[in-house]
């Protein structure tokens, strides 16, 4: 949250007084409330609109969330629920999106934005932008299957993938981590399936250099610091 007047200048030509005088004039509208002050504090992603003219307070929107199991990872659907529908009615107002799908039932880490060529760029298969998942197995773990990611698995449909890193949970046979830098439709269940193993629970912890945060229960989110987005990029 931020002072409208603030808000204002940082996303407008107008000076702090300025927007402050059109502030207590009645001329800012925020998500089509009126401000009354100009010190009132506003959400950073708050639709302006000032002297009729709708300003969005933050050009882009980059959030972090927990998906949890059972909703779908894309805007709208007809029926069932989408991630989307956990967010605020402000938020909606966005047209917010996943930036890549986990299948309905993985849970862990969804970047929803409205920046289109951000998400392009992190899902651009060329780009390699490394994601972990946390997986527990029906069956243990074996080094047959590390070997085979690290060489590339071969799906039984007979597609190739990139070569991936399983690493061992070492408290738990059953459990291990695999990164992936490319995202086939359900490509972690279908490479366990090679091996003739079922994947029980899938969670996404990590995209880029970016660890989901851990104070986020399931269904919570929140935004991307500046500097949380270039980790995205696994800069
Ligand atoms: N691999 C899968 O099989 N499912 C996901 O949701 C993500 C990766």
């Amino acid at each position: 949250m931020v002072r409208a007047d603030k808000l204002i200048a940082s996303n407008t030509a107008l000076s702090r007084k300025d927007a402050a005088k059109l502030i207590r004039s009645g001329q800012v509208l925020s998500d089509g409330i009126p401000v009354t002050s100009p010190d009132q504090k506003l959400s950073e992603t708050a639709l302006l609109c000032i002297n009729g003219r709708t300003v969005a307070a933050k050009k882009f929107v980059y959030l972090m969330m927990n998906k949890p199991s059972g909703l779908l990872s894309v805007s709208r659907a007809p029926t069932d629920r989408t991630v989307t529908d956990l967010l605020t009615p402000e938020l909606k107002k966005r047209e917010l999106f996943p930036a890549g799908r986990l299948d309905r039932d993985t849970t862990g880490f969804v970047l929803l934005t409205d920046d289109g060529v951000f998400a392009h760029n992190i899902l651009a298969p060329k780009k390699h932008i490394p994601k972990t998942y946390e997986v527990r197995l029906d069956t243990p773990v074996t080094d047959e299957m590390a070997r085979g990611f690290a060489e590339g698995t071969v799906l039984a449909d007979g597609s190739p993938c990139a070569p991936s890193v399983l690493i061992p949970d070492e408290t738990d046979p059953f459990s291990c981590e695999v990164v992936l830098t490319q995202g086939m439709y359900h490509q972690i269940k279908r490479m366990f399936g090679v091996y003739g193993a079922g994947v029980v629970t899938l969670h996404r912890s990590v995209m880029g250099n970016l660890r989901l945060d851990p104070a986020l229960a399931p269904g919570e989110y929140r935004e991307l610091t500046e500097e949380e987005l270039q980790a995205v990029s696994g800069r």
